[in-house]
């Protein structure tokens, strides 16, 4: 299932950071972990300068994409700054439509059916299912993907090590995000290390999860 994001890692790491000149420090962190992508959130002031600093400075392989998008504005301003994807807590058919204008991925949230109809009708394949944990988890995911057998499910909110690989084991579920190997608190005191090694779990674990995927489904 093609989500239009990294095929290579099925986690997306929510990035809430404080100082923009440590975001290229965490980049490099979750590489060396094995994830190849990150959500930086617009939650701070400093968002969009670090996504900045993350394009221009990471490898090219490495995808950059921005989170809590809440407006057409923040999704021109973030593919400005060199975002590859941009992700909305919510569903907003505007943003949808620019950043597809803009050429990038998009990945909305919902948390009902009446919005992953809605989804589905503008066109998505994959949406974000947040917040997660908060919404009933991975019975949930599998109540709605009954009748959305043709829809992707990123559970976001509440995903840690010990949950991810039942995520993950969900057909319907080609990813899962969360901010756990990315602590704000981490980037607060330049715990690299331990990001790298957060990241490095993450990925062992989602690599041991059964999956089962598209057509299999
Ligand atoms: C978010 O957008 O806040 C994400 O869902 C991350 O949630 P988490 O911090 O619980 O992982």
């Amino acid at each position: 299932m093609n989500i239009g994001l990294p095929e290579t890692s099925p986690l997306i790491p929510v990035v809430v950071i404080d100082d923009a000149a440590d975001a290229p420090a965490v980049a490099a962190a979750l590489i060396r972990g094995g994830i190849h992508c990150a959500e930086i959130t617009l939650r701070t002031a400093v968002g969009l300068e670090a996504i900045r600093a993350v394009a221009t400075e990471i490898e090219p392989g490495f995808l950059v994409g921005a989170g809590t998008v809440l407006d057409v504005d923040q999704c021109d301003a973030a593919v400005d700054a060199g975002a590859s994807f941009v992700v909305s807590p919510g569903l907003d058919p505007a943003i949808v439509e620019r950043a597809r204008d803009r050429g990038i991925p998009v990945l909305p949230g919902v948390a009902t059916a009446t919005e992953v109809q809605h989804a589905r009708r503008l066109g998505l394949h994959a949406v974000k299912f947040f917040p997660a944990d908060r919404l009933g988890g991975l019975a949930t995911v599998e109540a709605l993907a009954a009748p959305f057998a043709d829809m992707g499910f990123v559970p976001s909110g509440g995903v840690t090590a010990a949950n991810l690989g039942d995520y993950l084991a969900h057909p319907a579920v080609p990813a899962v995000s969360g901010s756990w190997m990315v602590a704000r608190s981490l980037i607060a005191r330049r715990d690299f290390d331990r990001i790298e090694a957060l990241s490095r779990e993450a990925v062992a674990i989602a690599a041991s999860a059964p999956r089962v995927r598209g057509d299999g489904r």
